[in-house]
């Protein structure tokens, strides 16, 4: 090819790519890009590129870059933001039954998890959170929570008394804390590194991936594989945003977001026991943080006192719901 031609042909698929990108889906989230979220987030990026031939450009905001907790639904209902994943906790004030997912204890393992969010229950949240102004997609998952402190090892629930826990913003997580004689506080997740360093707070809950990833192992001295609690994620868009987004391109962000919701899923699931081995190695090399595990009384024991909370909540989240969660086989 000619110097000429070699010009003229870079020159075309820059316009044609500056063309094609006709439309951009703005997506933003608070953890780092290798969680399961982050990676899902990219995912779906790349098959909406693929899907409409790079008509629609999907950008994405991770790290609380763009915006953090508190930040994102107000975003996105500003059309600032298109779409956000934020956890169940964050929906507290918009639609407090999402509460029910903080309830520690309340999934049995992950297939009883997967049934409710992809059941009767699940669809009934989505609609709640649907009639609030936004498009409900999919439930995405980061895996179930631990416990960790710089204080001591946490193994029964009074070793957690009169420590101070970050929690995210719900009622239940308080609750939670407060029943096992623990004080506990908000705060954003983009402040919860400095938050331990410092000492405002002396412990934590977390998905090993939102731990490691986060490099909370650096900060906290003792880590109780707890699987007290859940944390899962409402993907949804901005209503005014889809509403006007063109017909003919909405199957294709629609069958994108289907894809990386199985690939966020999938990696969910591989991704505890990756994090538990760079835990673990962590734990080994620097010799700076312990790594405990539960004998079934003691789990019992966990189980005994934070269940305890449940009645608390028949109102707010309803008794109902709460019954039918349980009852899913
Ligand atoms: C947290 O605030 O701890 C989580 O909600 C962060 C996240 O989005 O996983």
């Amino acid at each position: 090819m000619t110097k000429f031609l070699k010009v003229m042909a870079a020159a075309t698929l820059l316009v044609s790519s500056a063309i094609a990108a006709e439309y951009t889906i703005k997506v933003t989230h608070v953890v780092s890009p290798n969680t399961p979220k982050g990676k899902g987030a990219d995912f779906f990026a790349k098959r909406v590129g693929e899907l409409t031939n790079g008509k629609v450009e999907v950008i994405v905001f991770p790290n609380s870059q763009l915006y953090g907790d508190g930040e994102e639904m107000k975003a996105l209902k500003l059309g600032n933001a298109h779409i956000a994943m934020p956890s169940f906790s964050k929906f507290t004030s918009l639609v407090p039954e999402m509460q029910l997912f903080d309830l520690p204890f309340i999934f049995r393992d992950k297939d009883h998890l997967y049934k409710v969010l992809d059941g009767e229950v699940g669809q009934i949240l989505k609609d709640k959170v649907s009639k609030k102004g936004f498009v409900a997609l999919d439930y995405w998952d980061a895996g179930f929570k631990h416990l960790s402190s710089n204080k001591k090892p946490i193994l029964l629930p009074e070793d957690a008394a009169g420590q101070k826990f970050r929690i995210m913003s719900s009622h239940v997580l308080e609750a939670q804390f407060k029943a096992v004689g623990a004080n506990p506080q908000v705060l954003p997740f983009s402040e919860v590194y400095s938050a331990l360093q410092q000492g405002v707070v002396d412990g934590a809950e977390n998905p090993l991936s939102n731990f490691y990833t986060k490099k909370f192992n650096e900060v906290q001295t003792d880590l109780t594989l707890s699987n007290h609690g859940y944390l899962g994620y409402l993907v949804i868009m901005s209503e005014s945003f889809w509403k006007k987004f063109p017909k003919d391109l909405k199957p294709m962000v629609l069958q994108a977001m289907k894809e990386a919701t199985e690939y966020e899923r999938k990696e969910a699931a591989l991704d505890d026991e990756d994090m538990l081995a760079k835990i673990s190695e962590y734990a080994k090399a620097s010799g700076n943080l312990k790594i405990h595990t539960l004998t079934p009384e003691q789990k019992a024991a966990w189980q005994k006192a934070m269940e305890a909370i449940y009645p608390q909540f028949y109102k707010t989240i309803g008794e109902d719901l709460i019954k039918k969660v349980q009852a899913v086989k």
